[in-house]
């Protein structure tokens, strides 16, 4: 007897244009890996995206072209289910009853909240930025995912999800699955290349610090042999006080598939230098394909749209039966045929 397949859904915003080494390696590879052994659901969440001003046009273009790197990435649209967040209008939906199980207290305890609104201002801060995790939560609850593929800074917004969820289920009756974070140790966080002391982000202080995945190779591969590193010579995975030495361990490692052990033990008696200029050579030779399939998707717009426009055929079917069912046991008059 075949057994039931776990499901996963995992989603990513469509406001960075390229997406950094971070996103890959963090979530994102993670994805590639589970549509093979996994009822997978992929999202790119541009409702999550307008929680920040966003230009229209740019907005389009960049739900493009996340979906393009997506499939560059080498997500296939037989295996998984790709889809655009808002053309399943069912997760604001049940977004909504979420938000009124949520408490205020604990939405204004999300440390993501934390931070993004003390970058924007108390005027700055929207409504939206504030309840973003329980969208989030609908996202996943929606489609009754078993584990949620994610970065370590989203553990917090999968244990929100939870607490919902649950709190749905003991008002109303068990209605929802409740899921895991599936969060990869080794690769759970990658760092600045020019301060290691923080993660790679968007924000970032340096732009040598990121590596975008669309840019020009000999770019990034710039990047990698300037990147800052202690100014010891021994090659040893030391997070404490060899930060950005084990940043680029790291990074080697999750590109290669090579442990970091046997890193160590291939660099042994090198100096940094030839770790760095090698790293940057991977680096060159893992993205040069990547950027090539999601050309291809880039330079076929119409067929890119037809993909997602399936993906959101498939993601319907699952978010409108959950959601009936939701609004059912909530007490909503179902409306009659006119
Ligand atoms: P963001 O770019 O912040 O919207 O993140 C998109 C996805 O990439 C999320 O699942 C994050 O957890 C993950 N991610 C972002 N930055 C990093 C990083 N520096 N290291 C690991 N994962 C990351
Ligand atoms: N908040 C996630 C991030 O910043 C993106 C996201 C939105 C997401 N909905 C999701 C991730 C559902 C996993 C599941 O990366």
């Amino acid at each position: 007897m075949a057994t039931q397949r776990l499901r996963v859904l995992s989603g990513i915003q469509p406001t960075a244009g390229s997406f950094h080494l971070g996103n890959y390696l963090g979530a994102v590879r993670q994805w590639v890996a589970l549509q093979e052994t996994h009822d997978a659901f992929y999202a790119v969440v541009d409702l999550h995206a307008i929680t920040i001003p966003q230009d229209p046009e740019e907005l389009r273009a960049s739900t493009r072209l996340a979906a393009a790197q997506l499939l560059g990435t080498g997500l296939d649209p037989t295996r998984c289910t790709l889809f655009v967040q808002s053309h399943v209008p069912e997760h604001a939906q049940l977004a909504w009853v979420m938000n009124c199980l949520t408490g205020f207290g604990e939405a204004a305890r999300m440390t993501q909240f934390k931070d993004k609104s003390a970058k924007q201002g108390t005027e700055g801060t929207t409504v939206g930025l504030f309840t973003y995790p329980v969208l989030q939560a609908a996202d996943i609850l929606i489609y009754n995912a078993h584990r949620v593929p994610v970065g370590e800074d989203q553990r917090q917004h999968i244990e929100l999800t939870r607490d919902v969820g649950e709190r749905f289920n003991a008002r109303y009756g068990p209605t929802f699955t409740l899921p895991e974070p599936y969060i990869l140790k080794e690769a759970a966080k990658i760092y600045d290349l020019q301060d290691p002391a923080i993660k790679m982000s968007k924000s970032a202080s340096s732009p040598k610090g990121i590596v975008w995945l669309m840019d020009e190779p000999a770019k990034s591969a710039k990047k990698f042999r300037s990147a800052v590193t202690d100014t010891g010579t021994e090659i040893r995975f030391d997070r404490e006080t060899k930060p950005g030495l084990s940043n680029l361990l790291t990074i080697y490692s999750a590109l290669t598939g090579i442990s970091v052990a046997e890193l160590e033990e291939k660099f042994t008696g090198q100096l940094y230098g030839p770790l760095k200029t090698e790293l940057a050579e991977v680096f060159t030779h893992w993205v040069a394909p990547f950027r090539a399939r999601t050309q291809e998707y880039l330079d076929d717009p119409a067929e890119l749209d037809r993909i997602l426009a399936e993906g959101a055929e498939k993601a319907r079917a699952h978010a409108a039966a959950t959601l009936a069912d939701a609004y059912e046991k909530v007490g909503f008059l179902p409306a009659a045929q006119a």
